[in-house]
């Protein structure tokens, strides 16, 4: 194994100790008396390189893998504190996630977990390309498609956005805690998280993991609104009805909803309906502004007659900012007790009705 003569840390066992001095031994080279093991972490003294080793599922076979705070040298397909996810657009650099090819073969796979910059920055898996799980907008608190909240009291979280670079890196509070999140060959996400006081990796979640989750799983203007996926349902957003009804009793849910024939929602006294817990739409197309509170968002929707929708940016004190929507309303999906509200442009009827679902 050649090994940079470079003045590195060794981490001994884990390379959940990375930032953990007192247990790393300073090295000028790995030698035999000091060997790497699997697992073992080498971190560059300005900690912004590390080197690894590691055998993948059954193999037998060895692989480095380095992580670098400027580029992957290979794609990885784990994303542990400090590394970055995002575009720095001076440079064209893309940090991004690839999957392996197999549990055994690290070469590039099918699955790639990336930030897409269209309208409002959204996070996604992709499959070959294509969407296959939005995970959505950062809002301030966790990931629009994710119930969990990423506790701050284990990662602290930094956005960069500016003209220069747009990146979220998940940094560390405590070492004895710490999160790691690997894009499986199969297109799995797995979330891990270390506990130093039981040495071990606990397995927090694993997603997509229900229908509702697949990108459009229901048709534009309509939601998923189940967890049991044997039950796939979706539903119209109010002031919408399905585009044919005679797919959507076939339960093909595809084409989705459109307007109520009839409804009228410009200047004809309309209002906004909430739908609550949702996984906010996809907002490729949706306009932004982190200045605006709830109540002036609505109004500037309201002045549009193409606003179909507005929601609150940042769920962080009590919610601010305006994210808003002018055309058809893609990728919803309800969660049972967690999510944004969603405020929905309807016809003056449909304010009038007071349907459970609708708080
Ligand atoms: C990453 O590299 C840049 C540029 O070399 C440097 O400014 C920054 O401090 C480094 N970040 C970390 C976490 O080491
Ligand atoms: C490794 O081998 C075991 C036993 O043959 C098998 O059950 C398991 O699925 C294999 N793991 C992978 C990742 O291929
Ligand atoms: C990746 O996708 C291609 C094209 O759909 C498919 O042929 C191939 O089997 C997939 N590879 C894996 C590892 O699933
Ligand atoms: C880190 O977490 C451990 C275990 O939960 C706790 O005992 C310790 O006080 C924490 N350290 C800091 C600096 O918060
Ligand atoms: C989902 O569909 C099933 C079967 O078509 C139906 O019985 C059930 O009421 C639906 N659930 C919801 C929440 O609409
Ligand atoms: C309404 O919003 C659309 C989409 O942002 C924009 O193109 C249009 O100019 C706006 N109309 C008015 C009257 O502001």
């Amino acid at each position: 194994m050649d090994v940079p003569p470079l003045v590195l840390l060794l981490c001994l066992h884990t390379l959940l100790l990375l930032l953990h001095h007192t247990r790393c031994k300073t090295l000028n080279t790995i030698s035999q008396t000091i060997p790497l093991h699997d697992g073992d972490v080498l971190l560059s003294e300005n900690k912004n390189f590390a080197l690894g080793l590691f055998s993948p599922g059954n193999s037998t076979r060895r692989f480095i893998g380095t992580w670098y705070n400027k580029s992957f040298d290979h794609p990885s397909d784990t994303l542990i504190p400090f590394m970055k996810l995002g575009r720095d657009p001076r440079t064209g650099m893309d940090w991004v996630l690839t999957s392996w090819r197999s549990e055994d073969d690290p070469g590039s796979g099918n699955f790639t977990f990336r930030f897409d910059f269209m309208g409002y920055p959204q996070l996604f898996l992709y499959k070959n390309g294509a969407p296959h799980w939005r995970v959505g907008p950062w809002m301030g608190l966790r990931w629009s498609g994710v119930p969990q909240k990423i506790s701050n009291s284990i990662v602290d979280i930094s956005f960069e956005n500016d003209q220069k670079e747009f990146s979220i890196l998940y940094g560390l509070r405590n070492t004895s805690t710490i999160p790691r999140m690997v894009v499986k060959s199969s297109g799995m996400i797995q979330r891990f998280i270390w506990h130093a006081r039981d040495s071990q990796w606990n397995e927090l979640g694993t997603a997509p993991a229900f229908e509702c989750d697949y990108y459009k799983a229901c048709g534009p203007n309509s939601y998923c609104n189940t967890y049991n996926a044997d039950q796939f349902n979706c539903t119209c957003l109010p002031g919408f009805e399905p585009q044919s009804l005679a797919d959507w009793l076939l339960r093909d849910f595809s084409g989705g909803c459109i307007r109520s024939r009839g409804s009228s929602t410009c200047l004809s006294r309309e209002g906004f309906v909430k739908v609550a817990l949702v996984k906010v739409p996809d907002t490729s197309r949706a306009y932004v502004s982190m200045s605006m509170s709830l109540k002036e968002c609505e109004r500037e929707c309201l002045k549009n007659c193409s606003c179909t929708a507005y929601a609150g940016a940042d769920e962080r004190q009590g919610g601010t900012g305006c994210l808003a929507w002018y055309d058809d309303l893609l990728d919803i999906r309800t969660f049972s007790n967690t999510g944004q509200d969603l405020y929905v442009r309807v016809d003056a009827s449909t304010l009038g009705t007071d349907e459970l679902i609708y708080t």
